[in-house]
């Protein structure tokens, strides 16, 4: 249910913002006709491309694509919610906030969400004091020592220890009025089985505190000292606790990821805590499991490019490749930084110091490189059957590449380490692209390149739309008229579209605030560019006529297929309706010809 009198206070807020103040107490911003350039602060840039346009109350990255409204930019900026982002800058501008009234659902919701919080706190505490403070903490504090964690990091990460005994923690809690089922719903105690009462989850283990983006800490990782099974335990999942969207370490390292603009991305909880303790402050571990497409876009959101280190056994190699195939989808750019002889990072930097980790980032292969060398190692290519074996291994990452001279520039180098003829192996990755992996159909990379330009083309002609119904939402009828909304080739836009249709009947006005409500994250942003982005000097009206007219000749296309297809079905089948079709089609073909 919306709230009037939030709504009032948000728009209120919105009315008395000034985005490029906003924007300029943060970057600095140079006037360029009727917009402002700077160099982003979402991604790492040498020449602007971040623009705002003042009257818009736009701002969009042509580089990373972020973009909205003055609350977005906060939000990104602070790294908070859409909605604190609004009580921040109401705070600036001294407007107070009304009391709004919760719903019971939500009541209980933020209850529990804030209990959480708040009993993982105390544990983060109770397990650092048994660490720092206590005899039986002794053993634990000399294991971290002999991997070289001294008090220094052990008070930045605020690490722990868990006492060896079955309800330290539980009693020590239960005589602070926490609840027993509450112990045993955050996860630090599990019930027993067959009596009444509750044990400690974490027992006689290293305790490493694990917090969401904004430093709360949601979970536990606990190792054991030395060896045992399982060697790390960790809570299990809550409200709070999500080990597919969490990744170690970002609450701290976001700001370094920014200003670098890539993220390391390591294994091991221990990893993160060595490369940044080092000095590389951009690193995240992945919490154990595979990385997933949630974490890349959560990394995405501050740096366009990832470097993975994971381990150099088998197992990390496999990962490594499930998660290349993971942020490949997502458009990210993808280095491997590969550690020597076995090692993880954590053990390479206690080897042979920080400054050669540096090197080791420096030289990260790109994927194409990687999956080259790592080809070569392991699989025997001298016989024709290995060689057979190694191509195959390179077909899939090398369709998957986009720029001509670098295809070219593998094929050379395929050929030559393999001994085969470069058309061969031309002729074999054609066929993988056109028959090879069983998801969707892989194009292949140069026309894929074509498609792209054409891609563009179109999408850019839907922004162009999509300015001029946002300044008149007039313009909708007509419209409708040429190419109806759910026919524009770009989903994004058939959402942004809709909306702006919904806002036309209800008669408001669009406005950036409903706008960020209602639309989704891409569609947002999608927006936010096409209200930034110049028209090449045209004027929007009549950058409006090009465009429809160029959406009409997709959609007339479209539609011929369709009736061309249809004639042809219908003539095989004997039956005489395909001239109807073949008809209509023509007429099509006329209308697109005289367009
Ligand atoms: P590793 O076994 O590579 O751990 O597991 P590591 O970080 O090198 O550990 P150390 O150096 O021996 O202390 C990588 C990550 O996988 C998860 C943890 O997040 C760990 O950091 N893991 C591993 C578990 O959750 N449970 C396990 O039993 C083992
Ligand atoms: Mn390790």
């Amino acid at each position: 249910m919306r709230d009037g009198l939030l709504d009032e206070f948000v728009e209120r807020v919105r009315a008395e913002s000034d985005l490029l103040t906003v924007v300029s107490s943060y970057v600095s911003m140079k006037r360029k006709g009727n917009r402002y350039w700077g160099c982003c602060p979402f991604h790492h840039e040498n020449t602007p491309s971040f623009s705002v346009v003042p009257d818009q109350g736009f701002f969009y990255c042509f580089g990373c694509h972020a973009g909205g409204n003055v609350f977005k930019f906060i939000s990104l900026i602070e790294n908070v919610s859409y909605f604190e982002a609004v009580k921040i800058q109401a705070e600036k501008l001294n407007i107070p906030m009304p009391q709004r009234k919760k719903s019971e659902v939500e009541i209980i919701k933020d209850q529990k969400i804030a209990d959480l919080q708040k009993i993982h706190e105390m544990a983060g505490d109770f397990f650092y004091n048994c660490l720092m403070k206590t005899s039986y903490g002794i053993p634990a504090k000399e294991y971290l020592f002999s991997r070289g964690i001294h008090e220094d990091i052990i008070s930045e990460f605020r690490l722990g220890y868990a006492p060896d005994a079955w309800d330290k923690l539980s009693m020590a809690f239960l005589k602070r009025g926490i609840k027993q089922e509450f112990l045993v719903e955050s996860g630090l105690a599990a019930q027993r089985r067959n009596s009444q009462g509750a044990y400690d989850r974490f027992r006689n283990r290293v305790m490493i505190p694990i917090a969401d983006e904004r430093g709360h800490v949601v979970g536990f990782g606990g190792r054991v000292l030395g060896e045992g099974q399982p060697k790390y335990l960790n809570s299990p999942e809550t409200v709070i606790f999500n080990k597919r969207r969490l990744l170690f370490g970002l609450d701290r390292s976001h700001q370094a990821i920014r200003q670098a603009g890539y993220a390391i991305v390591v294994e091991g909880y221990m990893d993160a805590i060595s490369v940044y303790s080092a000095g590389v402050r951009n690193v995240v571990a992945s919490l154990g499991t595979a990385f997933t497409s949630e974490q890349c876009k959560k990394l995405l959101r501050y740096a366009p490019e990832i470097y993975f280190s994971y381990d150099s056994d088998e197992a990390g190699q496999n990962a490594t490749l499930r998660a290349l195939s993971v942020v490949r989808e997502t458009g990210a750019i993808v280095k491997v930084l590969v550690v020597p002889d076995g090692k993880d990072p954590d053990e390479f930097i206690r080897r042979h110091g920080v400054d050669a980790f540096r090197a080791l980032v420096k030289a990260a292969l790109p994927l194409m490189e990687y999956r080259m060398q790592y080809v070569l190692k392991h699989v025997e290519h001298s016989s024709l059957e290995g060689k057979v074996k190694a191509l195959n291994a390179l077909l899939p990452v090398l369709a998957e590449l986009r720029n001509a001279v670098e295809i070219h520039a593998y094929v050379v180098r395929i050929a030559q380490v393999l001994g085969i003829d470069e058309g061969a192996v031309r002729s074999e990755m054609r066929r993988f692209s056109q028959h090879g992996s069983s998801a969707g159909e892989p194009m292949r990379a140069s026309i894929r390149q074509v498609v792209r330009q054409k891609d563009d083309a179109v999408r850019r002609a839907g922004r162009i739309i999509i300015k001029a119904a946002w300044q008149d939402t007039d313009v909708l009828m007509h419209l409708k008229s040429v190419v109806p909304i759910e026919q524009f080739p770009n989903k994004l836009h058939v959402e942004i579209l809709r909306f702006l249709e919904k806002q036309e009947m209800c008669g408001v006005l669009p406005d950036d605030i409903t706008a960020a409500e209602e639309l989704s994250e891409e569609a947002a942003s999608e927006l936010s560019r096409a209200l930034v982005e110049d028209s090449d000097g045209q004027e929007v009206t009549e950058a409006y006529e090009d465009s429809v007219t160029s959406l009409r000749k997709v959609y007339l296309q479209k539609l011929f297929d369709e009736h061309s297809q249809k004639a042809d079905e219908l003539s095989r089948g004997g039956d005489s309706g395909y001239k109807q079709e073949l008809a209509e089609s023509q007429r099509i073909k006329d209308e697109m010809d005289a367009l």
